[in-house]
């Protein structure tokens, strides 16, 4: 197995890295943009862009195929992406199945692990803060299973109900599903002790790094989880590319999801030798130049070190919250102690896509609405909020702006 990368002594400097993001350089109504909606999506550094460019430039060819120089070209870039994000997450390349995202990754757990093991009396334990992609593969293993969902809940300050979990932690709970950290509300879980926990039980345990991975380091291993599921288009790569991270006993078990070329060794009309893992998950052709870009942003986000980069982001949750509490009526959801740079909020008086559009005349891009989470806002009683999600390429002024502009229209629906 490769080595992770060791972070560098030095912090980079903040601003230098921001002209690295040619997209931030542009106006959005006549207004400097300020993108505080990195958690629907990040935005991607020139190093991404010129890797996909320059793969459909030079090297675009069909993976694990041809044997010509493109083929082998394009193959070997696949694959050193693959060990490189490997290397990110500190797992083992050949227990890394490239896909689309964190969404198929989670519906690959409940196809290709949970439907064939799971029957009527069995139990999957998810918890409230939740995103929809993982609740809804789960609500369909149910479906079909005869099994229940137990929901595990959280405090009003948004952190999840440790006693409340490990209780609801009964033998009839076979999987449990939870997010590292929140989208909605920024809340890190303790994911380690939780697994940890599951793991006494006999329970499986799918962690859904979406929103994690981007942000700090994440050691796939040190967690002890039997999944991790990332995506990357929020950590500086395509869209289109993520990435399911199992223990390689699951992966050797687990019937393919979805059947197709470069899944298999051999196919007679007697039946099929499937390839083996990772690539029995891997039918058909892949987000080739996608996987080349997100090679390039792990290179890049390496190059940061990610250490630098919770720190960054630490400090500039700080302001964002500071600014945030001067403002009259505002309510912000989520006050967990270990808090990743997303702040959902409300106004008192003025309704969230109101508000939005507003911000987005003086150029900001915050996300508004429910966020893929229904249950989690379900559970505050309200039906929308106002999200600023922040990366280390923000900075302190676009806070000051992105403040006033709240301020200037707060004051217009008032
Ligand atoms: N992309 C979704 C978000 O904005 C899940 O958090």
């Amino acid at each position: 197995m490769n080595l992770p990368a060791a972070t560098p002594a030095i912090s980079p400097d903040w601003d230098k890295i921001r002209a690295d993001f040619p997209l931030l350089e542009r106006q959005v109504n006549g207004k400097p943009l300020v993108y505080f909606d990195s958690a629907n999506t990040g935005q991607k550094p020139a190093s991404v862009i010129e890797a996909v460019d320059g793969f459909y430039r030079r090297h675009n060819a069909n993976v694990s195929r041809a044997v010509h120089t493109l083929g082998s070209e394009a193959t070997e870039a696949y694959e050193e992406s693959r060990r490189k994000l490997a290397r990110f997450l500190n797992v083992g390349a050949d227990e890394l199945v490239l896909c689309s995202g964190t969404t198929f990754a989670i519906n690959l757990v409940a196809y290709s692990w949970a439907l064939p093991k799971l029957e009527a009396g069995d139990t999957i334990l998810v918890s409230r803060m939740e995103h929809h992609a993982n609740i809804v593969p789960w609500q369909l293993v149910a479906q079909r299973t005869g099994a229940t969902i137990k929901v595990a809940e959280i405090r009003e300050d948004g952190t999840l109900d440790l006693d409340a979990l490990y209780r609801a932690m009964t033998p009839d709970v076979k999987l449990l599903a939870v997010a590292h950290v929140s989208n909605v509300l920024g809340t890190v879980n303790p994911v380690r002790e939780i697994c940890r926990e599951a793991r006494r039980r006999g329970i499986v345990s799918v962690v859904d790094g979406s929103q994690a991975a981007p942000h700090r380091k994440v050691d796939v291993q040190s967690i002890g989880c039997d999944f991790y599921a990332i995506t990357g288009h929020k950590m500086c790569g395509p869209t289109g590319t993520g990435a399911l991270w199992a223990k390689k006993e699951h992966l050797q078990a687990m019937p393919p999801f979805i059947g197709g070329g470069e899944m298999i060794k051999e196919v007679s009309f007697d039946g099929t030798v499937f390839n083996d893992p990772p690539h029995k998950f891997e039918a058909g052709t892949p987000n080739i130049a996608g996987f080349i870009g997100l090679g390039a942003a792990v290179d890049y986000l390496e190059t940061l070190g990610m250490a630098h980069v919770e720190a960054r982001e630490t400090e500039l949750l700080a302001h964002l919250t500071e600014e945030l509490d001067k403002v009259e009526g505002l309510r912000i959801f989520g006050h967990a102690p270990e808090k990743a740079a997303v702040v959902s909020f409300l106004v008192e008086g003025a309704h969230a896509h109101d508000l939005a559009t507003l911000l987005d005349l003086e150029g900001v891009a915050v996300r508004s609405g429910q966020h893929c989470a229904h249950p989690l806002l379900q559970f505050y009683g309200v039906a929308a909020t106002l999200r600023a999600s922040l990366a280390f390429y923000n900075t302190h002024e676009e806070i000051e702006r992105f403040a006033a502009a709240l301020q200037k229209a707060r004051k217009l629906l008032a």
